[in-house]
């Protein structure tokens, strides 16, 4: 069958955190030779898309989502010239390179920023957010602040700067300055930017929180919700009054006309399914998808610290109607992990007993929707949540001021450790265990972050060597979507809404359906999907168990059935 789609319906993304993946020079910290030199890994998985994290130069503030200068290298990382050696092996293995955009802020270490603090009359003034103190009060005193916005990484979103007496907008750290898109020369100069990096030969762009660049004015106050002590500003900047006509024109100047098969992402937080379809309709040519963040905030409360118990139904509702929303107009991106994320398999499965079996049901649960996978290093080997002793083994800039403010205002100190421990970002960017030795193979000298204790057993070397590894899973998951055309482009429907330990859905295309089965518990479970008995007879195009069969499903199984239907007319 021959279907005319774009080129990543079929394509599977794979996230690098560079400075947590290989590396080659023995400072402890992951850089570009070291991805280079592990490209196989990545060939044998079968991915077509590699995300690089930032590697630019930067103050390391936030890990690199600071960047001082859009157009180079961080020594850290290597130099251009490894930059073009990773994107000439990888496109010779048939993997493309999308780069981390990150232009909602700067560095206040980027010459623009510099520049635009220089003096009130700077050409630059204008690039970032400069307001004076609210009316009526002293400039620089608690409560001067031009809004009353709380930033992500605790705190006001403004900094008060003495020289000038103006304050300028962060809605990250102090040290990631809002870029003001209203300016026409700042959408250029990051245009500029983005073509030179595409003539240099990448292939796309995730582009960091991009529904945050068009405010909305005048900028003003946000409710303050119970209990906090700032306001809540994102109603003036998330998905802005201008974002749509920003993103459009991103896309005229920087791919219009452009030879090559790109993918951009964008990541949006707060994104609604309607907004969704806007962004990604093919006939609006804005973004190719976009990051939601609905399925991975089921299980947090008022903040991402409110810990929740995870509600299956509540899971699939949410993913569900995500499938549905873009069913006919754009397309999903679907993710477990990332580089903020805790480790999916401790977050909504089991990584004790079941790790293996339940890594993979969570992998067979995602690739088999309709949408781009994207897999985050060391998902393919099932990799933990970390077991973070106390706060000092935490090193995020969002972890650590968390910690200050939450219990400078009076919270247990144990029970913020608790949430840092389930819900840090922390857990994702422990170094990739690659085999049995010290550090995992990650280093020789001394990691960055300590390495998870549990590497010796998990490691890709020892899940490349078995064939019932969730490596291999993944592997086969990657596959089924370049084989069995339903698997990408397939319609979704979701079975079993209310069932609270059974994930349940079908695909079909012609005369293909597929359905998918899953048992989110240590318990077996009979799953009630309609006519069950027939599929459990049929063809198990895919499973998690060597040999799964039969009306029940053991702890955390998963299958996947295939059979033949008359063809929709
Ligand atoms: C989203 C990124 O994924 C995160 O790591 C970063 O801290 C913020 N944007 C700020 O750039």
């Amino acid at each position: 069958m021959s279907i005319d789609a774009p080129w990543w319906t079929t394509a599977v993304v794979y996230q690098i955190y560079p400075r947590s993946f290989a590396d080659s020079n023995g400072d402890g910290i992951g850089d570009l030779p070291g991805v280079t030199a592990r490209l196989d890994h990545l060939a044998l998985l079968g991915i077509d898309v590699l995300w690089l994290s930032p590697i630019y130069p930067s103050p390391q503030d936030d890990n690199g989502y600071d960047i001082s200068d859009y157009q180079d290298v961080d020594p850290l990382f290597g130099t251009l010239a490894d930059l073009d050696e990773l994107v000439a092996q990888a496109h010779d293995r048939g993997i493309k390179i999308v780069m981390d955009l990150v232009v909602n802020h700067t560095s206040d270490e980027h010459p623009w920023f510099v520049e635009s603090r220089s003096s009130v009359d700077s050409p630059k003034r204008d690039w970032y957010w400069w307001r004076p103190a609210r009316p009526g009060s002293q400039p620089g005193e608690a409560g001067a602040e031009p809004t009353n916005w709380g930033s992500f990484f605790s705190g006001p979103t403004w900094e008060y700067d003495e020289a000038s007496g103006e304050y300028y907008l962060h809605l990250f750290s102090p040290k990631q300055p809002d870029l003001n898109w209203e300016n026409p020369e700042v959408r250029e100069a990051v245009y500029a930017m983005m073509r030179w990096w595409l003539d240099r030969g990448v292939d796309g762009f995730r582009m960091d929180v991009i529904n945050m660049i068009s405010k909305e004015l005048p900028l003003r106050d946000g409710d303050v919700p119970e209990g906090a002590a700032e306001g809540d500003g994102s109603p003036s900047y998330l998905c802005g009054p201008r974002i749509h006509e920003f993103l459009a024109e991103m896309h005229r100047e920087v791919f219009a006309g452009r030879d090559g098969a790109f993918l951009t992402v964008g990541e949006m937080p707060g994104v609604t399914v309607e907004d969704a379809r806007l962004f990604t309709d093919p006939d609006r040519a804005e973004v190719d998808m976009v990051f939601q963040f609905e399925h991975v905030s089921v299980d947090q409360g008022a903040t991402k610290w409110d810990v929740l118990p995870l509600q299956l139904p509540v899971l699939k509702a949410s993913l569900g109607r995500w499938q549905e929303g873009l069913a006919d107009v754009g397309w999903n991106s679907l993710y477990w992990n990332n580089h903020d994320q805790p480790r999916v398999v401790s977050r909504f499965g089991d990584d004790g007993e079941y790790r293996l079996r339940s890594a993979k049901l969570l992998g067979t649960v995602l690739h088999l929707q309709r949408g781009t996978p994207y897999v985050y290093q060391g998902e393919e080997l099932g990799m933990t949540n970390a077991p973070f002793a106390g706060i000092d083994d935490f090193l995020d800039i969002e972890a650590v001021n968390h910690f200050r403010v939450a219990t400078g205002l009076g919270a247990d100190p144990a029970e913020v450790l608790g949430a840092l421990r389930t819900m840090g970002r922390d857990n994702a960017r422990t170094p990739m265990q690659w085999d049995e030795t010290l550090h995992a193979g990650f280093t020789d000298g001394e990691p960055w972050m300590a390495v998870n204790p549990n590497y010796t057993e998990v490691n890709a070397e020892a899940a490349v060597a078995d064939p019932d590894s969730v490596f291999h899973h993944y592997r086969r998951l990657i596959e089924l979507r370049k084989t069995e055309p339903a698997v990408a482009h397939g319609d979704l429907t979701m079975l079993l809404a209310d069932d609270p330990v059974v994930y349940a859905f079908t695909r079909r295309l012609g005369d293909t359906e597929l359905l998918v089965v899953a048992n989110f518990s240590g318990d077996p479970v009979k799953p009630e999907v309609p006519e069950y008995a027939e599929w459990a007879t049929g063809e198990l195009l895919l499973g998690n168990l060597t040999n799964g069969s039969g009306p029940e499903l053991a702890p955390w199984e998963a299958r996947v059935h295939r059979r033949k239907v008359a063809a929709l007319s």
